[in-house]
């Protein structure tokens, strides 16, 4: 015996269910009652056994990948995370962006080594098996570059979630925490600062704060259940949760305890924010609240007015997200969204807010708060202090601009 589902019932229960949704959001539907033909029980693409790759690799027809910065300089460049592809708060690994000043070294881990030394009891080298002997920790976080969004600050925004806000990806970062290791050395009273080396061909250097490398700083090996991959450090990098991607030293070699900051040339030359009055801010580490909605958003398209959710992302480098806003009509009003998923300090938080779409011209913004009550501004809030010759640290709050035609561009 054999029950036909009818299309139109089909079609009147969907309905139904998505009149209930809209109307109480955050409440399932309700399962529909249907007796199930047997030849739906039966694959219709079987293959015993196949695939069987020792390294699993995504289906073939999931096109997502990373957008590369064309670069005329061999060794140096960028890639970006397509946000907008992403689901929950976690960056597959193979998304993850990279940005490189002196290329990837590939490195023989059972050659790789910590030296840790300067104003210390004993100085000590740690190779890669001594560090995995440690207590290991896992935190999940968000590394962003200095430089994202900025050419949403100089007025030419992005045309996609990814062109906008791509130079940002969360990942669960395991390994040791650098205090431990600093208590194994023994730091002495006279330390303030450390210096954190790279061994990739430019030695990239940058001092950090003893404050912070004694708070939540980790020397990771791990990111998403494996090892680094080669262009996030592999085998050793530090992670400083919060804070700008540059000082998150990847390929870490070496760590120097000084007296004072030593003015690497990544925080001299580069990293600082040149201000109105010609004089620069040094040593800008935190990455404060941001929040970019991913759909609908630019290059996206809405087939006709209707039910839709709007979702996004939200971080912040002081803590956790308590709070996302969303606007649909220019920022004169402003509605709560649903922090979903897992709402992590220093990580991404997702968020999602039911919405109707009338059909009309509408922009969609959002803005987050974190736990220290700091809200994200407005793009002229930011320039209006900061003016426009830095391109480092904007958190502006980003528009998106749904067209009649269903169209979502970023102007
Ligand atoms: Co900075």
């Amino acid at each position: 015996m054999r029950t036909e589902i009818s299309r139109r019932a089909f079609l009147a229960t969907t309905t139904a269910t998505l009149g209930a949704v809209a109307s109480s959001p955050g409440s399932l539907p309700a399962p529909s009652q249907v007796s199930v033909p047997p030849e739906r029980l039966l694959a219709p693409h079987r293959l015993l056994g196949a695939p069987r790759r020792q390294y699993g690799d995504r289906s073939p027809y999931e096109k997502s990948v990373r957008y590369f910065k064309p670069s005329s300089t061999p060794g140096t460049g960028a890639s970006r995370t397509p946000l907008q592809d992403l689901h929950g708060i976690i960056t597959p690994s193979s998304l993850h962006f990279e940005r490189h000043h002196a290329g990837v070294p590939q490195i023989d881990p059972s050659h790789h080594e910590l030296l840790i030394h300067g104003l210390v009891e004993r100085p000590l080298i740690f190779t890669m098996k001594d560090i995995l002997r440690l207590p290991p920790v896992s935190h999940v976080h968000f590394l962003e570059c200095a430089g994202n969004t900025a050419s949403d600050q100089l007025g030419q925004p992005g045309v996609d979630p990814q062109m906008s806000h791509g130079l940002l990806s969360c990942s669960e970062w395991t390994g040791v925490s650098l205090r431990t290791l600093l208590e194994d050395v023994g730091v002495k009273p006279k330390a303030r600062w450390l210096v954190a080396e790279g061994v990739d061909a430019s030695r990239l250097s940058r001092s950090l704060p003893l404050e912070k490398a004694l708070d939540d700083v980790i020397v990771a090996y791990g990111q998403n259940g494996e090892a680094l991959r080669p262009e996030q450090g592999y085998p050793l990098r530090l992670v400083v949760p919060g804070w700008e991607g540059n000082v998150n030293i990847k390929w870490l070699g070496r760590i120097d305890l000084v007296d004072q900051p030593y003015m690497t040339r990544d925080e001299a030359a580069f990293y600082t924010d040149l201000m109105p009055n010609g004089l620069a801010r040094m040593f800008t580490f935190v990455m404060e609240a941001k929040s970019v909605i991913t759909r609908p958003a630019g290059g996206q398209h809405l087939d006709g007015a209707g039910f839709y959710e709007i979702e996004g992302m939200a971080w912040s480098g002081r803590g956790r997200i308590t709070r996302v806003e969303i606007s649909t009509d220019d920022g004169r009003s402003w509605r709560d969204a649903e922090l979903n998923s897992l709402v992590l300090p220093k990580a991404v938080t997702r968020f999602r807010l039911p919405w109707r779409w009338d059909g009309s011209e509408v922009s969609l913004q959002s803005r987050c708060t974190d736990e220290t009550g700091y809200t994200q501004p407005t793009r002229e809030e930011l320039v209006s202090v900061r003016g426009l010759n830095g391109t480092d640290h904007y958190n502006g709050i980003k528009a998106w601009y749904v067209h009649r035609d269903g169209k979502v561009t970023h102007v």
